[in-house]
This record gives C-alpha cells, sequence and structure tokens, in this order.
C-alpha cells in the first residue's frame, strides 16, 4: 500500500510534538510503577539479600527474551498514588522455550498485601493464562489482604478467594501451578503455594504460616518466633508444606526453570506463519498522524499499514461500508483480520463488519479491532435504515466469533461502538489502549448536553442559568476524569497502556498464543451472507 502521508507537513509535525507530549507523561508514570515501593523501602529489601520483583522475573526468564509486562499503571493514582503497580507484577514470558504468566508480589508495596486492584490483576493474569493455556508461576512475597479494605478484597466473587478458586481450577484443567517463597507469605499469601502444584521455599527470608506470630499470640496465646513458626527448613524437612529448599532467591529462580523444562509441555502451533516482513512504514510515525485531537479524522489504513507485514492488506468490500475497514494481513507472520474505525459505524459498515468477522472465524483467522468510534449513526434516517438491528448483528458476531479477538483503543470508544467492537465486556483475550485513547458511554460535550437537557425537561424549563453552568461544568469535569487512559488503566478497565510504536510487537505475542491455543477445526462456522 502506498502512504500519502508528508512527514514534512506542518499539521504532521504539530500532531508529533502533541503525541511527543503524551508520551513524556507516559514514561513519566511508568517511572512511578518502576519505582515500587520507593527508595527507602526498596533499600531495606536489597538490605535482606532480597532481589527486586523485576529483578527476580528476569532471572527467572530466558536470557534476552521478551517479558509482556500487563497493567504496569494499576492502581496509578488511587490510595494516595502509594501502590505502585498494585503491589504485584504479571506477565507472558519464555521459561526454558515454555510460555508461561508470571504472577510476582513486590513486598516493597506494603508487604505485598492485596488491595482492590491488586486482586484485579492478579485474577486478570490467571483468566488470561487459563485462556490462553499457559502454566502460572507465582513469586510469592506476600502478606495476604490488606486489612484496611478487606471488605474490597475478601469476601465476594472476584475477591482474593476467587484465586484460589482459579488456581485450583486451573491444575485440575491441566495448567500447571508452581510457585517459590521469597518471603513472609501469611494467610492468604500462604495459600498461593499451598495450592500450588510444586512450591521451592527460600531458607532464611521464606515464610509460611496461615497466622502469623501476632496471630497466633492472639489466637491461642503462643508466643513464637517466625523462623519456628513458618520457615522453610521446618516446611521442607517437617511438615512438607513445600517440596524444595532452595539456599538462595536465585537458586529457587533456576529450581523453577528445571520444574518447567520437566514439564513435558507440548509446544503447538496452526497457522501458517510467514516470514516476518517489517512493514515499509515506521510505526513512529503514527503520532504525527493521529495527533491527540480524537475529533480530527485521519485515514485508519495509514496506521494499519505502520503494524503489518510489509504494510500488505488484502481490504474486504473496499468500496462499502467505508468507515469499517476490514482487513486481513499479516503481523510477525500471524494471520490477522483487522477491524479499524474510519468514522461512525452505519448499517453498511456494521452488516460488512458482520460478514468479515464470520470470513475469518470459518477460517480460524484472529480478530484484531482498532477502535476509534464515536458510536453507531443516530437520527431519524438511521433508524428507519434499521440501525438497531444492523448493529446488532456486528455485536452478535464479534460476541460468538470462535476465534481469538484482541482489542486496541487508538482513540476514542464510546457508547454502543466500545461493544460493537469488542469492548472489555465482550471480553477480548487482550484488550491495550494508547495514550491519547478515551473510554466512556459519550465524549464530555454529548454528556454535559444531554444531562443539561435532562434537567431542563425534569424542570419544565424552570432551571436557573447558575444551576445549568454549575451542572454542565460539573458533568464536563467528571466526563472528561472518568474517561481519561489512566482512570482506565488504573482500574483495570485494559491490559495495559502501550505506544503506537511497540504495537506491533505486543500484537506479535498476543498472536502467537492465539496460534498455539486455537484448534484449527471445533465445529461449524457458519458465513451468513449480510
Ligand atoms: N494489611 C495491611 N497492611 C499491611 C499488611 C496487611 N496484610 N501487610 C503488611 N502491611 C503494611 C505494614 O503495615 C507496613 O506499612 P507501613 O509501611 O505503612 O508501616 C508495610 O506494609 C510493610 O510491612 P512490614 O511489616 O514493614 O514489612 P516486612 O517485609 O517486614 O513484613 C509481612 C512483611 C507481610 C511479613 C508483614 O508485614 C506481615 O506479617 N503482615 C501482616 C500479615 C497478616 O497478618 N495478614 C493477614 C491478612 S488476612
Amino acid at each position: 500500500m502506498k502512504s500519502r502521508i508528508d512527514i514534512h507537513s506542518d499539521t504532521y509535525k504539530q500532531n508529533a510534538a502533541g503525541y511527543g507530549k503524551l508520551l513524556d507523561q507516559l514514561h513519566e508514570r511508568q517511572r512511578w510503577a518502576l519505582a515500587g515501593g520507593g527508595e527507602k523501602l526498596s533499600a531495606r529489601h536489597i538490605e535482606r539479600g532480597k532481589i527486586p520483583v523485576r529483578d527476580r522475573i528476569d532471572l527467572l526468564l530466558d536470557p534476552g527474551s521478551p517479558f509482556l509486562e500487563l497493567s504496569a499503571l494499576a492502581a496509578w493514582g488511587l490510595h494516595h498514588n502509594d501502590v505502585q503497580s498494585a503491589g504485584i507484577v504479571t506477565g507472558v514470558g519464555s521459561i526454558n522455550g515454555v510460555t508461561c504468566m508470571i504472577v510476582a508480589n513486590d513486598a516493597t508495596v506494603k508487604g505485598g498485601s492485596f488491595f482492590p486492584e491488586t486482586t484485579r490483576k492478579h485474577i486478570r493474569a490467571q483468566e488470561i493464562a487459563w485462556e490462553n493455556r499457559l502454566p502460572c508461576i507465582y513469586l510469592v512475597d506476600c502478606g495476604g489482604a490488606y486489612l484496611p479494605e478487606q471488605d474490597r478484597v475478601f469476601p465476594d466473587y472476584g475477591h482474593f478467594g476467587t484465586t484460589f478458586f482459579h488456581q485450583c481450577r486451573m491444575s485440575a484443567d491441566g495448567l500447571p501451578q508452581l510457585s517459590a517463597v521469597f518471603g513472609g507469605c501469611t494467610a492468604g499469601g500462604a495459600y498461593i503455594p499451598a495450592l500450588s502444584d510444586e512450591s521451592v521455599m527460600v531458607d532464611g527470608t521464606g515464610r509460611i504460616h496461615l497466622g502469623g506470630p501476632p496471630i497466633v499470640k492472639a489466637a491461642i496465646g503462643e508466643i513464637v518466633d517466625g523462623e519456628t513458626l513458618g520457615g522453610a527448613s521446618m516446611h521442607a524437612r517437617v511438615s512438607g508444606v513445600t517440596d524444595y529448599l532452595a539456599m538462595s532467591e536465585r537458586e529457587a529462580l533456576q529450581r523453577l526453570r528445571d520444574i518447567v523444562s520437566n514439564l513435558n509441555w507440548p509446544v503447538r502451533a496452526h497457522a501458517t506463519r510467514l516470514p516476518v516482513v517489517p512493514p515499509r512504514f515506521a510505526a513512529e510515525e503514527i503520532g504525527g498522524i493521529i495527533g491527540t485531537d480524537l475529533k480530527r479524522p485521519y485515514d485508519v489504513r495509514e496506521v494499519i499499514m505502520r503494524m503489518v507485514d510489509d504494510s500488505a492488506l488484502q481490504e474486504f468490500k473496499p468500496e462499502y461500508g467505508a468507515t469499517l475497514v476490514c482487513a486481513t494481513a499479516h503481523i510477525h507472520g500471524y494471520p490477522v483480520g483487522v477491524l479499524a474505525n474510519n468514522g461512525v459505524l452505519f448499517s453498511e459498515s456494521s452488516v460488512k463488519g458482520a460478514h468479515f468477522i464470520e470470513l475469518c472465524s470459518q477460517r480460524r483467522i484472529p480478530l484484531l479491532f482498532l477502535q476509534n468510534i464515536p458510536g453507531f449513526m443516530v437520527g431519524t434516517e438511521a433508524e428507519r435504515g434499521g440501525i438497531a438491528r444492523h448493529s446488532a448483528k456486528l455485536v452478535y458476531a464479534m460476541a460468538t466469533a470462535r476465534v481469538p479477538r484482541i482489542t486496541v483503543l487508538i482513540g476514542g470508544s464510546y457508547g454502543a461502538g466500545n461493544y460493537g467492537m469488542c469492548g472489555r465486556g465482550f471480553a477480548p483475550r487482550f484488550l491495550f489502549a494508547w495514550p491519547n485513547s478515551r473510554v466512556c458511554t459519550m465524549s464530555p460535550e454529548v454528556a454535559t448536553t444531554v444531562l443539561t437537557e435532562l434537567r431542563l425537561a425534569s424542570l419544565k424549563g424552570d432551571a436557573s442559568e447558575e444551576e445549568l453552568a454549575e451542572l454542565s461544568e460539573r458533568t464536563r469535569r467528571q466526563f472528561e476524569m472518568q474517561s481519561d487512559p489512566y482512570y482506565a488503566t488504573a482500574r483495570l478497565w485494559d491490559d495495559g497502556i502501550i505506544e503506537p510504536s511497540q504495537t506491533r510487537d505486543v500484537l506479535g505475542i498476543c498472536l502467537q498464543l492465539a496460534d498455539a491455543s486455537t484448534p484449527r477445526f471445533d465445529g461449524p462456522s457458519p458465513v451468513y451472507r449480510m
């Protein structure tokens, strides 16, 4: 494909400069995440002979192999901004060639205890592992539930208990659950290794006890030190709670690598992977193409051709339903069916999308949704044309597609457009967001108008100017704050904010997982001409 972008134009330069500022902000917030619990607690951690959590992961994974970290900015802006990455690092990496899900507590963040976002992040990692059939490796250093938030962490489905429920069910479903214990693991923290298929403990620092010394004293009046109560040596030699005693963290991590290499884990691949050809146009140019103003239109093909192999895409129905670009392409050699917004979704674009999804589903081609969508078309003409049932066809086809679906929010994600384009409610295997994206029922401007009109109607036109101005200002502020991508990622509505230029590589990993876990044929997948 040919690009029509002029990288010397003023528009391009202004867009690139604006997008650069968004990337600076992202990098600054990523530094917050990487700093963990801060200098003092990190220094204490190291003084105790312990290895920082991300270094543990580096030592566990195959040297030089990629680690796809998920939701690094979870809990950003929450809990006084004191719970970096929600106190847990999760992500996908390779151990002796076996792709695994890693779930690792950061003990420098409130003793690795579980806040609501920690629980959500842990569960999300398990969901991804389950769907993509990945063994789970838990690097445990965890003080159990964060007690001041216990009502939001402990009792309900989707809280801490569900992590253990998943652990048992995933193991029974054939997905190995392995852990290594690096620090004091109390209560819920103790159950992670206790429910693992195999566990390793580090002598001297690893502890497992259902109740720590203070709880034991309060409950039964026994005074005992932590090492006697739940030390690694006792658990390896007496209780049998752990299977291996390691003399150092490095030894524990090596032991995990040895266990993984003996899992007898099948390596599967179904699709015909083509040789990898880089795009003809630089992904770094995407910021200069899309800019930061969501209202400014651009041709989404310019974005797609900077992500896919050889910038080659085969468009489906290019002359019809032009506001939804549907195309097959390859990313890192893996086939993919791309659906990307190029404006508001009309009936024509909706049925085209539904038809394309059915084709990909029949051919076992994973789907990639690139969302930049103000919504479906509204108005008398659209309603008389049946937009409600035509848009429903897109939603239905997307929701029932028999192939993995991946979503990237590359711009606005508003209203039912979010649904039709496989928003989080439709459980895509992965959902990532760009730093310029917004997710909300409607834009702040539309919400302000809607709520002001509603208020006027309910007061029968009797509202004062001041009241309406205050309502409008409050609504605008609320919608701006709540549609911010960092508000979303902090609450785990996505799997992380990624840069446009990293997207191709991230998608390559996701498609590799999809390829390895999707059967070539698992029942009929009809194609109804729309
Ligand atoms: N709930 C609330 N806060 C907790 C916590 C928990 N479960 N576990 C640790 N913290 C807090 C500590 O109060 C401390 O906070 P501060 O820095 O504001 O003072 C911070 O996390 C670090 O804890 P600290 O005890 O200094 O770290 P440590 O590395 O020496 O020990 C633990 C870590 C996890 C072994 C130890 O904190 C502990 O035993 N926690 C209580 C575990 C417990 O009883 N859990 C029951 C959950 S149901």
